[in-house]
C-alpha cells in the first residue's frame, strides 16, 4: 500500500493508520468472507485505510491454492463490492492475499499455518502483528483459540475478532470466556456484533449525547413507549444446519436487538471510550428482566409470497427437519428496570421472510394534553421519532402541521434527515468500520464478555419457559408481518405497530 498522505484519512476523522500487521481469516472458504470480509477489505484498499505494509490468509478446510483463492476472491468482490472494481487496486491488494489448507482439528497442520505466517512476516514486514477472524460456527472456535495460543509469535500484537452467536446459552459462553482468558486479555479480544458497526447505529449515539434537544424528554415522563422492528425480507439462504440450531432467538434476538435496545435505552457515556459505553449498556441489560409468557411471541413462516415472488415454508427449506420446531420470528415486551424506563414498553419484533426488509426503531412520544382544535379536523396522531436504520437510512420526525386554507386541519408530517441528501460519502459497510476498529485496537464498537452473558441470561430464561408449550408452527405466511399473536402483544395495550 502506499504511503502518499490521504485526504481521506482526514474526512473520515481516522486519527491514525493501523499498525503493520497480518489479517488470518479462519473460514475464508465461507459465506461471510464471500459477501462481507473480503468486499470491506477492498473498500477499505479503495480508501488507503490498509496499514502499509499488510497480508491476508485465508484458511479453512476446503483445498485451494493461493492464486485460486485469489481468483474467487476477486469474483466475490466484483459482486458484492460498494465501489465500482479497478483492477490496479485489486491486484495491489492480491498481491499480498494467500491460503492455506487447514483442518481446525489438526495439529500437524496449524504448525505448517504458523510457519507459514512467520515467513509472511520477513517478506510484508508485517512485525508479528496478527488479526485473527474468526468466520467459522461457534463450536470451531475453542479449537482454534488453543491453536493460536500454542503459536504465538515471540513479538508483535495479538486480537481475536470472533463473530457472533458468541457460545449457544449462558454456560457455553462462560465456558469460552474463561478458555480465552486462559491465554489472552479482554483486550486482545474483539466479538463482533455487527450492528454496532452500522452507521445508523452509530448515529443513535450522536443523536442522543451531540444534540441538548432529546435529552430532557428521553424518558418514562414523555415517551410512550418504544418499538424496535428488525424484519427481513429473505429466509435462511441455505444455512439450515446452523439456522435449525440458533432459531431467531439466538441468531438475531440475543445480539443485534438486544443491543439496539442498550443503545436506545442506555445513559449518556462519561467518553467515548470502550469501557465507558459498554458500561451504559450493560447497566441497561442488567435491568431487563424475563417477559412472562404473554410478553412474548413466537413463529414460523409457511410458504407465501415475498415482494410478489412465491417462496416455500421454513419446514420445505433444504436441510430443515419437516417438524421443525425452530422459530423464525419473535416478538417481545420488554421493559427497562431503572428511573429513566419504568413502565416504559419496549416491544421488540424481528424475523425472517417477512413483507420487507427494514429495521427500524421507533420512539412514540406521549400525545399532546389537550389539543384546543376542534374534534373531527386533527388527525390526533402522537409524535414519532423514527430512525431508519436500514434501508432508506436516516432519521424522520413526525409532527401535526396545519393543512394550508381555512379553518385548522392538523395532518402528520415528517421532517426527514436522509444520509443520502445530506452526505456525499456513501455508508460504508458495518464490516469497514469494524475491521479498522479491530486493526486500530479500538473496542468501543464490540461487545464485552459481561454484555454478552446478560444477553444470554435473558434468552436462556425465555427459552427455558418455551419448553412448556408447543406453539402450533407454522403460524404466520412468508410476506406477512408475522404471526397474529405478535399484534394481539399491542393491541391489548390499546397500541399498534407502526405501520409503514
Ligand atoms: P459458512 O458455513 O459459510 O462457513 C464456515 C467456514 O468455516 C468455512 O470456511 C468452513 O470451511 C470453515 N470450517 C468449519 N469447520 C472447520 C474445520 N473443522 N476446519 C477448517 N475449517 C472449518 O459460515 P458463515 O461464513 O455463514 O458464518 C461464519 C460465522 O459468521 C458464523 O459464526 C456466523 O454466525 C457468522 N455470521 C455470518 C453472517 C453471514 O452473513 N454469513 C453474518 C453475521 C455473522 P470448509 O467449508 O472449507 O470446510
Ligand atoms: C446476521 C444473521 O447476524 O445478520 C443473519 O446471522 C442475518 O441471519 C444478518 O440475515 C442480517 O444482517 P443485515 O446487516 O443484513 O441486517
Amino acid at each position: 500500500m502506499t504511503d502518499e498522505p490521504n485526504p481521506l484519512l482526514e474526512g473520515l476523522r481516522v486519527r491514525r493508520r493501523p499498525d503493520p500487521c497480518l489479517l488470518v481469516i479462519f473460514g475464508a472458504s465461507g459465506d461471510l468472507t464471500e459477501k462481507k470480509l473480503m468486499p470491506a477489505l477492498y473498500a477499505l484498499a479503495v480508501r488507503r485505510l490498509l496499514p502499509e505494509r499488510f497480508g491476508i490468509v485465508g484458511a479453512a478446510r476446503s483445498e485451494e491454492t493461493d492464486d485460486a483463492f485469489r481468483e474467487r476472491m476477486k469474483a466475490a468482490v466484483q459482486k458484492y463490492a460498494r465501489d465500482p472494481f479497478k483492477e490496479d487496486t485489486w491486484n495491489e491488494l492480491a498481491a499480498g492475499i494467500h491460503y492455506v489448507t487447514l483442518d481446525f482439528a489438526d495439529t500437524e497442520a496449524e504448525g505448517k499455518l504458523a510457519d507459514r505466517l512467520m515467513q509472511l512476516d520477513e517478506e510484508r514486514g508485517t512485525l508479528g502483528n496478527r488479526v485473527y477472524y474468526f468466520a467459522v460456527p461457534p463450536s470451531a472456535i475453542g479449537t482454534l483459540v488453543e491453536a493460536i495460543a500454542r503459536h504465538r509469535p515471540p513479538s508483535g500484537w495479538v486480537r481475536l475478532v470472533i463473530e457472533k452467536p458468541f457460545g449457544h446459552d449462558l454456560q457455553s459462553a462462560r465456558e469460552l470466556t474463561a478458555l480465552i482468558q486462559q491465554h489472552f486479555s479482554e483486550d486482545e479480544v474483539f466479538r463482533i456484533d455487527h450492528y454496532l458497526g452500522k452507521e445508523t447505529v452509530q448515529n443513535m449515539l450522536a443523536l442522543r449525547f451531540a444534540n441538548g434537544i432529546f435529552e430532557p424528554i428521553w424518558n418514562r415522563q414523555f415517551i410512550d413507549h418504544v418499538q424496535i422492528t428488525v424484519a427481513e425480507s429473505i429466509g435462511i439462504e441455505g444455512r439450515a444446519s446452523y439456522y435449525e440450531r440458533a432459531g431467531a432467538i439466538r441468531d438475531i434476538f440475543q445480539n443485534h436487538l438486544l443491543q439496539l435496545v442498550a443503545i436506545t435505552g442506555m445513559e449518556p457515556p462519561i467518553d467515548f471510550t470502550a469501557d465507558s459505553v459498554r458500561n451504559e449498556k450493560l447497566k441497561v441489560l442488567k435491568s431487563m428482566h424475563t417477559p412472562g409468557p404473554k410478553h412474548i411471541v413466537r413463529g414460523q413462516y409457511g410458504p407465501g409470497f415475498v415482494e410478489g415472488v412465491e417462496v416455500r415454508g421454513y419446514r420445505e427449506e433444504e436441510g430443515v427437519a419437516p417438524n421443525s420446531m425452530t422459530e423464525t420470528f419473535v416478538a417481545a415486551k420488554l421493559f427497562v428496570d431503572n428511573w429513566r424506563w419504568a413502565d416504559t414498553p419496549f416491544y421488540v419484533r424481528m424475523g425472517k421472510r417477512l413483507a420487507r426488509r427494514e429495521t427500524t426503531i421507533t420512539i412514540q412520544f406521549k400525545r399532546a394534553p389537550h389539543p384546543p382544535f376542534e374534534d373531527g379536523h386533527t388527525e390526533a396522531r402522537p409524535n414519532l421519532l423514527l430512525i431508519h436504520v436500514q434501508p432508506n437510512e436516516g432519521v424522520s420526525l413526525a409532527i401535526g402541521a396545519k393543512v394550508p386554507g381555512q379553518g385548522m386541519t392538523i395532518r402528520t408530517v415528517h421532517m426527514d434527515f436522509l444520509y443520502g441528501g445530506a452526505f456525499r460519502e456513501g455508508l460504508p459497510d458495518a464490516y469497514e468500520r469494524l475491521i479498522l476498529d479491530a486493526m486500530l485496537g479500538d473496542a468501543t464498537l464490540f461487545t464485552r464478555s459481561d454484555e454478552i452473558e446478560e444477553q444470554w441470561a435473558l434468552v436462556d430464561a425465555i427459552v427455558a419457559g418455551w419448553e412448556r408449550d408447543k406453539p402450533a408452527f407454522p403460524n404466520y405466511a412468508a410476506g406477512s408481518w408475522g404471526p397474529p399473536g405478535a399484534d394481539d402483544l399491542l393491541h391489548r395495550d390499546g397500541r399498534s405497530w407502526r405501520r409503514h
